[in-house]
């Protein structure tokens, strides 16, 4: 039977995402990738519901197993799960060796791509390896878990963001299913364009430390630009969703995410409140940070909406705010 390029590549990455799922059953997976899951307390069910699995030390477990079942050496490099030796390009090897693997589908539910996480404490080697963009894998139009999860952000009509494939995992432990990742990656207009068409709300769940919070503050502009609903929720310093909650457990990091989420202006005053309150240069820039944000809001109704709000919490007066704002709005135009 022939297939087009396309369909062989999704079949090639559907048998690789078995045979990751599979290994996870033999000796080797059991003693080291289970074992990896279950001290992350991740479920059986959950495992099978993100399909994660593991993937073999050596360098062509998956490689040989592919090509015994009649997928081609191209198909398999262009689906990014084998890579050419250096300096050699004959000698084929395995792109992901002794990880634990996380699945990324399609919003069809079609594997396309996977996440591999390293499971010593080897600084020398990245954390996690990834899928290289492909024919079927675009990474700037896919976010980690929306397959999972846009029904359940239809139903709840908000969608959390989060930085990390193993937060969604976490989070759906908890039972919150309306979750995607940015994957540790800058937003994207088609990924705010994905989320818009589930839900007009999202609450940015960045990792506490200051990477995170420069993200979520990039990410926050960039949804309200998107014409979003935005709120945010701080974790505490060092803390991301999936250590947080384990830490505290489920109902409580639940209560947590009610009473701890901020609208985004909230969040970004809150950010600067304590240094701001006595020094005025930095008070101003406080001010224009605020503003800019607020610039971004298209409707002009909820731009207003927020100016009140902002002029409240900064203590000064509203005109102020859209004397400042129309200045970058000029600018624009
Ligand atoms: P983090 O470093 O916060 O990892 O990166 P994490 O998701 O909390 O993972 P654990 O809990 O340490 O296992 C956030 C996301 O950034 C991407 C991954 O998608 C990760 O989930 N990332 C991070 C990479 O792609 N490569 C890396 O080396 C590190
Ligand atoms: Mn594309
Ligand atoms: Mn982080
Ligand atoms: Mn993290
Ligand atoms: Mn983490």
């Amino acid at each position: 039977q022939a297939y087009n390029e396309r369909e062989s590549l999704y079949i090639a990455l559907n048998f690789a995402k078995d045979f990751f799922v599979n290994n996870l059953k033999s000796e080797e997976g059991r003693a080291i990738g289970l074992s990896y899951f279950k001290e992350r307390g991740f479920s059986q069910a959950i495992i099978e519901k993100f399909d994660l699995g593991y993937t073999l030390e050596g360098w062509d477990h998956l490689l040989k197993a592919a090509k015994a079942a009649g997928h081609s050496e191209e198909i398999l490099l262009k689906a990014g799960l084998i890579l050419q030796k250096e300096g050699d390009p004959s000698r084929l090897y395995d792109r992901f060796r002794g990880r634990v693997t996380f699945t990324i589908h399609n919003l069809g539910g079609k594997p396309i791509g996977f996440g591999a996480r390293i499971l010593t404490q080897d600084k020398k080697q990245p954390k996690y390896i990834n899928s290289p963009e492909t024919e079927v894998y675009h990474k700037s139009d896919v976010l980690y878990g929306m397959f999972q999860a846009k029904k359940s952000i239809r139903e709840k009509d908000n969608c959390y963001l989060v930085e990390g494939y193993t937060d969604v995992v976490s989070l759906h432990l908890s039972g919150i299913e309306n979750v995607v990742a940015s994957s540790g990656t800058s937003l994207t207009e088609n990924q705010i364009k994905l989320i818009k068409r589930f839900t007009d709300n999202v609450t940015v769940l960045f990792d506490g430390d200051a990477a995170g919070i420069k993200a979520s503050l990039r990410g926050i502009d960039m949804l309200l630009e998107g014409g979003l609903n935005v709120k945010a929720v701080v974790f505490p310093d060092g803390d991301d969703p999936d250590s947080y909650s384990r830490k505290v457990g489920s109902e409580v990091f639940n209560a947590y995410l009610t009473s701890h989420a901020q609208d985004f202006i909230a969040f970004k005053i809150g950010l600067h409140a304590e240094e701001a309150s006595n020094d005025p240069v930095k008070r101003a820039d406080l001010i224009k940070q605020v503003v800019l944000s607020l610039s971004k809001i298209p409707d002009p109704i909820i731009r207003t909406v927020y100016i009140r709000q902002s002029a409240n919490l900064l203590e000064i007066d509203e005109e102020i705010i859209q004397v400042e704002l129309n200045k970058i709005i000029l600018k624009v135009q």
